[in-house]
């Protein structure tokens, strides 16, 4: 009792609401995806949700995603949290708020997507803002949500971080061109965190998996809205074949980096 009034005074004044876990049924499986509002995590929170599973769907500006309100509106277990995988405080605080909740699935899929115009150029153009906004986001950020998660992953039944990478971060894969120095950069890093963390993760049953998407229509450069990029999938395809990799995941995985719709060990 005294634990959970202390747990319940440090919410408030957090500021934290008190509907811990409300719409999430008991004995579904448990997902939280970060950057949940467009692009891939959207149509991760689609088709899990139409799964029946309770998703816990994260991004940084949840009053300006009006597709994952509806989602939401649609499906009691997909419940909306505002994050932004950058901020230490905010990981923190909702790790506390969802402490008692097993996660079976722990999605880190946000990502700072190279649309930015230094993506596109040779050394010259290199943006080190955007490199190190690009460390931050695609790498620091899935290693903070990792540590602040694990014990809700390790307390789950499934036990699994899946983490969305590209080959453009693979030395093996990229394209044998100059450009996309600070996206590639922030993939190679969290290509390397993911794969240190999976030599820990087997004393606690996880399995840390490393996907690759395949090359999705999802974020364009302004120039290029409307136009579909030529050899790009539609999301649908890419989170639908990614699932059936997820569905078949098991320990002898962690630590590996598969491809979406083959389940080919991506060399790093
Ligand atoms: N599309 C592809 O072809 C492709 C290929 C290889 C790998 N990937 C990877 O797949 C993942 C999803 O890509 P996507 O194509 O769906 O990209 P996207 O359409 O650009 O969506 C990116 C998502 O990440 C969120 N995000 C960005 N910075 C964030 C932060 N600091 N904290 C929390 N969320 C943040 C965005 O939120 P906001 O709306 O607030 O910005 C958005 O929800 C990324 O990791 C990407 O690198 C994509």
């Amino acid at each position: 009792m005294t634990r959970l009034l202390t747990t319940v005074g440090a919410l408030l004044m957090l500021g934290l609401s008190l509907d811990i876990g409300a719409a999430l049924a008991p004995g579904k499986t448990t997902v939280l995806i970060t950057g949940a509002n467009r692009g891939i995590g959207l149509e991760y929170v689609r088709q899990m949700s139409e799964r029946g599973w309770n998703v816990i769907a994260t991004a940084r500006k949840p009053g300006e995603a009006p597709e994952l309100q509806a989602l939401a509106a649609k499906h009691s277990g997909v419940v909306i949290e505002q994050l932004d995988v950058t901020d230490q405080a905010g990981i923190d605080a909702l790790a506390a708020k969802y402490q008692d909740q097993p996660i079976d699935i722990l999605l880190l899929n946000a990502g700072l997507t190279p649309t930015y115009p230094s993506a596109f150029k040779p050394l010259a153009g290199v943006d080190f803002d955007i490199a190190q906004q690009s460390f931050e986001v695609n790498a620091l950020g899935p290693l903070r949500m990792s540590r602040a998660f694990m014990p809700h992953v390790t307390a789950s039944d499934k036990k699994q971080i899946i983490v969305i990478s590209s080959k453009g971060g693979s030395f093996a894969e990229s394209p044998k061109f100059p450009m996309m120095y600070e996206y590639r950069a922030s993939k190679a890093a969290l290509d390397m965190f993911m794969y240190t963390l999976a030599f820990e993760t087997p004393k606690k049953g996880v399995t840390v998996t490393l996907l690759s998407p395949g090359q999705v229509n999802t974020a364009q450069n302004p120039a290029l809205a409307g136009i579909k990029r030529p050899g790009t999938i539609e999301v649908e395809e890419s989170v639908g074949k990614m699932l059936e990799v997820i569905d078949t995941l098991t320990p002898a995985d962690n630590g590996k980096f598969l491809n979406y719709e083959d389940r080919r060990e991506i060399p790093w």
